[in-house]
């Protein structure tokens, strides 16, 4: 039995029974997140609680009262019930399948955190069976190999949708899944809203708000589409719609990479974005403020320009990204840099100016 610190909790973790400590930023910033949102008596289900740190923080943190903690694991189980225990916070604690608690569960929740190994793909169906109107939706995606298209036929055959493996391909991973939570809230007449999108190492984290009203799924539902990227010279433009007609590059004439369907809206609420981080300037945990304040500061702007791909496209020798951007942001264009890869710019100017900027 190991024991750790987390913030106000205190945990002990079962052997064979998951705990990250890596991962404790991302959890700080979904209790800030929770802190944010949750209004009394909001009813929060954990429905993946390993040793129930995120549950007990919850409680603890942001003030979620008897949260209900759930994990299909028998020691996940028992090491939540003792921490729970341990740390005095009353909750709801089931050795259950996430399945079968959503399937046989009478009541819905206000906010859902789920956090599987791997996919949360066979969990989000049922997911929808209880939410209701207003509820905030929380999933952690590790399968990102998958999502970014390292295995192409996995991401088709999980998602039903087509990766982008180039440099869009973190970004097109967290879209292909929103894409995905989407389609599956429409069964349920539900609509998605997406809050707060985190991408960093191995992991995709995706918060949104879940509205019900078959004019809202379906809106959510139109909101999906396709993405295309010349493989030469990094020109892309994505367009609503299942069909995707192979077209040949406007800018070189090479041939576009095509992927999708994927969600072509926002991917955070401004509002959302300063709540949390506001709430975890409050916290002791300088890794969330610095994650949280790199999130806040980019733009919500489908896509970006990998400056090294472009000057490698160009054939010209390499250009510092923040020089391209301190010219476009000259130019009267918004910039900022990108969660989802290194050295690229996001911003509001079209190709033809971003291309010219990288080139002088
Ligand atoms: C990655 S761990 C969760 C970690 C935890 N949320 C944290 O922040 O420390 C995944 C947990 O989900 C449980 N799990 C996976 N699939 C599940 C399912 N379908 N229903 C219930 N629990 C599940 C596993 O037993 C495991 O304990
Ligand atoms: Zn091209």
């Amino acid at each position: 039995m190991m024991k750790v610190n987390e913030l106000s909790a205190g945990i002990s973790v079962s052997k064979g029974v998951f705990y990250n400590p890596k991962m404790q930023p991302l959890r700080s910033i979904s209790v800030a997140f929770v802190k944010a949102n949750a209004r009394k008596g909001a009813r929060l289900l954990d429905a993946t609680s390993a040793t129930g740190v995120r549950g007990i923080r919850y409680a603890l943190e942001a003030g979620i009262k008897e949260p209900v903690l759930i994990d299909m694991n028998n020691d996940a189980y028992a090491n939540s019930v003792g921490n729970v225990k341990a740390n005095g916070v009353k909750a709801d604690v089931r050795e259950k399948s996430f399945q079968e608690f959503a399937n046989t569960n009478d009541e819905r929740f206000d906010i859902i955190d789920i956090d599987p190994f791997g996919s949360p793909a066979p969990l989000i169906y049922d997911a929808f069976k209880i939410s209701k109107d207003g509820t905030l939706l929380m999933v952690t995606a590790t399968d990102t190999a998958v999502l970014h298209g390292a295995h192409a036929n996995a991401c088709i055959k999980i998602y039903g949708s087509v990766p982008m493996h180039t440099e869009l391909c973190k970004e097109a991973g967290a879209r292909i899944l929103l894409a995905f939570i989407a389609r599956n809230a429409a069964q349920f007449n539900f609509g998605i809203e997406p809050l707060m999108c985190i991408s960093d190492m191995h992991y995709l984290r995706l918060f949104m708000r879940v509205s019900h009203g078959a004019s809202k799924a379906l809106a959510s539902v139109k909101e999906l589409g396709i993405l295309r990227q010349c493989g030469s010279c990094r020109y892309f433009e994505y367009e609503q719609g299942i069909c995707a007609p192979d077209v040949k590059c406007a800018k070189c004439g090479s041939r576009m990479l095509i992927a999708g369907q994927m969600w072509l809206k926002g991917l955070s609420d401004r509002k959302q974005v300063e709540d949390t981080l506001k709430a975890v300037k409050k916290m002791d945990d300088p890794a969330a403020e610095k994650q949280m304040s790199m999130i806040a500061g980019e733009l919500d702007i489908p896509f970006f320009y990998s400056v090294p791909k472009m000057t490698k496209a160009f054939s010209i020798g390499s250009v510092s990204h923040r020089k391209v951007m301190e010219r476009l942001h000259g130019d009267g264009y918004r910039i900022s840099e990108t969660q989802f890869w290194k050295d690229s710019v996001k911003t509001d100017a079209g190709y033809d100016e971003v291309a010219r900027a990288v080139r002088q």
